[in-house]
C-alpha cells in the first residue's frame, strides 16, 4: 500500500515527520526536490536501499546519490577538502552534486561497490526538512529506469503507486532537469553530468572544470547510429526525432502533418508548424521546466512520432540538449540530410 501525502501549509510538519518515520523504519518515500522527484530511503540501511533498486527496476551497478541537509551530515558519509568545503558553504543548498571519496559507514549497495559517492544538498524546503528528520537519504530520480525523470506529483503517483511506501504530493518542481554532477576526485574537476547548476557558475564560484564532449549527450551509438538498437535514457516510448539545424526544423514542421508528428518547440518556432504544436516555452528555463513533462504528453498523445528542435548549449541549455539527445530515437545533426527521418517512417 502506498500512502499519498498531500502537503498543505497546515499539515506540513506532521506530514514530513510521518515520511521521516517511514524512512527511519526502512521504508521508501517519493519526495520533491528543486530538480526532479526522488525516491528515497535511509542511506545507512542496505535493505531499505535495495527496495529503491527493486521499485525502479534499476541495475545494481548504477549508484545512488546521497542527500544531505548540513555539513555535519556530509562528514558522516564522505571526505571533502577544506578549500572546497568553504566554497560549498556559500553554494549549497543548490542543484550541484559533488562526487567525493566515500566513508565506510555508507553501505556498498549505495555506491554500487565504488569508493566514491555522489553528495547532494537540495534547495527545496520539503526535501530539506525530510532529510533533517531522517537523513542522510539515498535517492535516485523517482522514475522507473530508462523513463523520463518525474517533475510532477501526478506522474509520480501514476508511475509509483503500489511500488513505494509513500509519495509526497507537492505539485511541479522548480527546474525540471536533474542536478549537475561534478567529479571532485579528479583535478581539474570534471563535469560528470550537465544539470540545473550551470558550468559557467561552477567556474565562477569554484574554478576550472573539464567538460567532456560526451556531456553534450551524443553517445557512441548515436555516432554510429543504429535506430532502435541504441541504448536510450530519459526516453519517451514514442519515437522522438531531434533536428538540430533551425532552418531544417522549420521546413520539416511546416510540411509534416501534425496528426502523425507532435512538434515540440519554442514559442517562436510554433508559428512554423503545419498544425498545433506543444510549446516548450519562450526561454531555456521554461524549456527545461517543460521538457520531461512534455515527453510524457507525447507518450499520451495520439501522434505516432515526436519531433523536437535544438537549443543553444550555454547555461542550462547544455543539460537540456544532453537530455534531448539521450532521449531521442534519431538525431539529425547540423549539415546532415533530413531524409534519414523519412526512411525510418517509411520502414515502420
Ligand atoms: O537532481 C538530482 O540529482 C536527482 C534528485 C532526486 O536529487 N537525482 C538523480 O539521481 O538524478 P539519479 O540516480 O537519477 O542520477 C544520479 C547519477 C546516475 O547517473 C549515477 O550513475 C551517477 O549519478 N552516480 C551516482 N554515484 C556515482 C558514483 N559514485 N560514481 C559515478 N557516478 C555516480
Ligand atoms: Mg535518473
Amino acid at each position: 500500500m502506498t500512502e499519498i501525502i498531500h502537503i498543505t501549509r497546515n499539515n506540513e510538519k506532521d506530514s514530513i515527520d510521518k515520511c521521516g518515520e517511514i524512512i527511519k523504519r526502512g521504508g521508501t518515500v517519493v519526495f520533491p526536490t528543486e530538480t526532479v522527484y526522488g525516491l528515497g530511503a535511509d542511506a545507512f540501511n542496505p535493505e531499505a536501499c535495495a527496495k529503491i533498486f527493486r521499485a525502479k527496476n534499476r541495475p545494481a551497478d548504477n549508484p545512488l546519490i546521497v542527500h544531505i541537509s548540513s555539513m555535519e551530515m556530509l562528514d558522516k558519509v564522505a571526505y571533502i577538502d577544506n578549500d572546497l568545503r568553504e566554497k560549498m558553504k556559500n553554494i549549497w543548498p543548490s542543484p550541484l552534486t559533488l562526487l567525493l571519496k566515500k566513508k565506510n559507514a555508507v553501505p556498498d549497495i549505495v555506491s554500487a561497490g565504488l569508493d566514491t559517492i555522489c553528495i547532494r544538498f537540495p534547495d527545496d524546503q520539503i526535501a530539506l526538512k525530510l532529510i533533517e528528520c531522517a537523513g542522510p537519504i539515498a535517492a535516485p530520480s523517482a522514475n522507473i529506469s530508462t523513463r523520463p525523470s518525474i517533475v510532477d506529483s501526478e506522474t509520480a503517483i501514476s508511475e509509483l503507486d503500489g511500488k513505494v511506501d509513500a509519495i509526497i504530493d507537492a505539485g511541479r518542481v522548480k527546474y525540471g532537469v536533474e542536478s549537475t554532477i561534478l567529479d571532485c576526485t579528479a583535478k581539474p574537476y570534471r563535469l560528470l553530468r550537465a544539470g540545473a547548476f550551470t558550468v559557467e557558475d561552477i567556474e565562477a564560484m569554484i574554478g576550472p572544470v573539464y567538460v567532456d564532449p560526451l556531456a553534450k549527450g551524443y553517445s557512441q551509438s548515436n555516432v554510429a547510429l543504429t535506430p532502435g538498437l541504441k541504448y536510450r535514457h530519459y526516453a519517451p516510448s514514442k519515437k522522438l526525432f531531434l533536428i538540430e539545424n533551425e532552418d531544417q526544423f522549420r521546413n520539416f514542421i511546416s510540411s509534416k502533418d501534425s496528426k502523425d508528428f507532435l512538434v515540440l518547440c519554442s514559442t517562436e518556432n510554433a508559428k512554423y508548424a503545419y498544425g498545433e504544436s506543444l510549446v516548450l516555452g519562450k526561454n531555456i528555463y521554461d524549456v527545461a521546466y517543460n521538457l520531461f513533462y512534455d515527453f510524457r504528453i507525447l507518450d499520451n498523445s495520439s501522434q505516432k512520432y515526436g519531433v523536437i528542435q535544438g537549443f543553444p548549449e550555454n547555461g542550462i541549455g547544455l543539460a537540456v540538449m544532453n537530455r534531448i539527445r539521450k532521449a531521442c530515437f534519431m538525431i539529425v545533426k547540423e549539415k546532415e540530410n533530413i531524409d534519414k527521418i523519412n526512411k525510418v517512417i517509411n520502414e515502420t
